[in-house]
């Protein structure tokens, strides 16, 4: 697939993996997806796994990624974990604003915008989520959803940041329900953040922001999504905890 944006599918493990087994997995993604190009491959493996995994993946093309990070430097905060500490396991992107750190641990989009910003500081690329609930789609709510959240999750970002964002849209109703958006609610979806992102900072930045589609994205679907004209690339949670069904989502992808 031949786009202006290079495509960038990222595997979200969420809480699962021990060191051992995040080890299996990519060993074998390795294998199966170590020489696909056109395409940027992340993982994000558990904090506890980064270490181990950073080695592993040294001399191929797979990037690191952690799924969250502090908003401070390092310091007095128990348990949290600072952009520069990522920074030394060689990782290279960061997930923010997962819908379940929203919905679980309350992160509003100031905080996420504070956190983005200290990514950039330690010269990580954030992955900004960003999504509706079924409740706010029903209510014809999306549009103005998603425009408070690109514009609160983004918020103090320059240009050049901003041009190593990703956005990643989720639709929460999408997220590990094997409900997958279609085609058009996506592409809309992402269409209309690319527009907000011309709109707040400008439209070559607009056209450069690679903008992930995430919500049960599987082999099945890949290809169709992909194939929509603002859909960069995918962010996978379930799907991606196999090697095989990653790969195959990589594969159909590019
Ligand atoms: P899912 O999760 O692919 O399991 O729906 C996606 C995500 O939460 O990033």
């Amino acid at each position: 697939m031949n786009k202006e944006r290079k495509l960038i599918v990222a595997g979200n493990w969420k809480m699962n993996k021990t060191v051992a087994e995040a080890l299996l997995l990519v060993g074998e993604l390795k294998r199966g997806a170590g020489n696909l190009q056109d395409v940027d491959i992340v993982v994000c493996p558990p904090f506890t796994a980064l270490s181990e995994v950073a080695n592993a993946l040294r001399d191929s093309n797979i990037y690191l990624g952690a799924q969250n990070m502090s908003e401070h430097g390092p310091g007095a905060y128990t348990g949290e974990i600072a952009a520069e500490m990522l920074k030394e396991l060689e990782v290279g992107y960061v997930i923010l604003g997962h819908s379940e750190r929203r919905q679980y641990q309350k992160e509003s989009d100031e905080l996420i915008a504070k956190k983005a910003q200290a990514a950039h500081a330690a010269a990580l690329q954030p992955i900004v989520c960003v999504g509706e609930t079924l409740a706010e789609r029903e209510a014809g709510q999306t549009e103005k959803v998603l425009e408070g959240q690109v514009r609160g999750s983004l918020f103090g970002l320059g240009k050049e940041q901003m041009r190593r964002t990703v956005v990643a849209y989720e639709p929460v109703w999408a997220i590990g329900t094997g409900k997958t958006a279609t085609t058009s609610q996506a592409q809309e979806a992402h269409a209309f953040i690319r527009g907000l992102l011309a709109k707040l900072f400008d439209i070559t930045i607009a056209r450069l922001v690679r903008i992930q589609y995430g919500g049960s994205v599987k082999p099945s679907n890949a290809r169709e999504l992909m194939s929509q004209p603002d859909v960069d690339g995918a962010l996978v949670g379930g799907a991606s905890l196999e090697a095989q069904s990653f790969t195959e989502i990589i594969q159909n992808s590019i």
